[in-house]
């Protein structure tokens, strides 16, 4: 073979395997191991933790934090979104590896049905009404006439049903977003909305003189990461990684971000 034939398929070969690499998602690891990545499922109506940016990309405090963990232990993650109640049910087919949604750990309920990690946010739930409602000073203020809401497969949805159940509302509205559930109330379609207070606050700092929390948080509530049952090996990838993220200052750089 001509050596000028020889040189043009040297190069050849080494494009065609630069290009298999590529193809591959050839992120090595040093020791040559490919760096793993997982699918993260959130429901995002629920800024400043999970909500998507102009260019329809889920971003937030969750997304931040779960991906400076996924940094610190090698591994990369990318983010599908879903209605809330289909997370759970995702990560136990094993459809999904993480659920990243702002999602309360202290639950019996769902701990018999995924793992959840530390907890990385303290939370409660509130009663947000309109910023001109001077009836409802607190949740003893609903009375029977009136329609309250919440999202489906929620810890607010489980307390709407629960005063509904007990007379107490007229309708438990369970919708799919908590963007509708702010659109309905600002319509005056309902009375009031049952939400995570960190997520009213945001939104009344976004949108001011529109709604109100009134009256003390209904509840307790700390945010966990899930993985599928059994699945240590990627739960102690996330709860060292959030610890090295408390410890290293990032936890706090990101709240500080997402929520001041
Ligand atoms: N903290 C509440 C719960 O665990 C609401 C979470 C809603 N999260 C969301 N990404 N939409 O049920």
């Amino acid at each position: 073979m001509k050596e000028s034939v020889k040189k043009i398929l040297a190069v050849a070969l080494i494009a065609a395997l630069a290009f298999a690499m590529v193809a591959c998602g050839g992120d090595n690891t040093a020791d040559g191991g490919d760096i793993p990545t997982y699918t993260a499922v959130t429901e995002a109506t629920f800024p400043p933790f999970d909500t998507v940016d102009e260019n329809g990309n889920i971003i937030g405090f969750d997304m931040d934090l779960m991906n400076a963990i996924a940094e610190d232990q090698g591994f990369k993650v990318e983010y599908v979104d879903m209605e809330f109640d289909s997370l759970i049910p995702a990560v136990e087919a094993g459809n999904a590896d993480i659920i990243t949604a702002g999602m309360n750990a202290d639950d019996p309920e769902r701990q018999a049905k995924v793992d959840f990690s530390n907890t990385y946010y303290d939370s409660a739930l509130v009663v947000v009404v309109k910023n001109d409602n001077e009836d409802i000073t607190s949740i003893d203020d609903l009375t029977p006439d009136m329609k309250v809401a919440s999202q489906i497969g929620t810890t607010g949805a489980d307390q709407v049903d629960e005063l509904f159940a007990n007379g107490k509302i007229a309708e438990s509205v369970i919708l799919n977003g908590f963007d509708t559930c702010m659109l309905q109330l600002i319509n005056g379609d309902i009375a009031a909305v049952i939400i995570d207070k960190p997520v009213a606050q945001a939104y009344m700092n976004k949108q001011p003189d529109k709604v109100k929390m009134v009256g003390e948080p209904l509840n307790a509530e700390s945010y966990g990461f899930a993985v599928q049952k059994g699945n240590s090996e990627l739960l102690e990838k996330i709860n060292t990684g959030l610890q090295n993220m408390i410890d290293n200052g990032t936890y706090d750089a990101l709240v500080e971000e997402w929520f001041n």
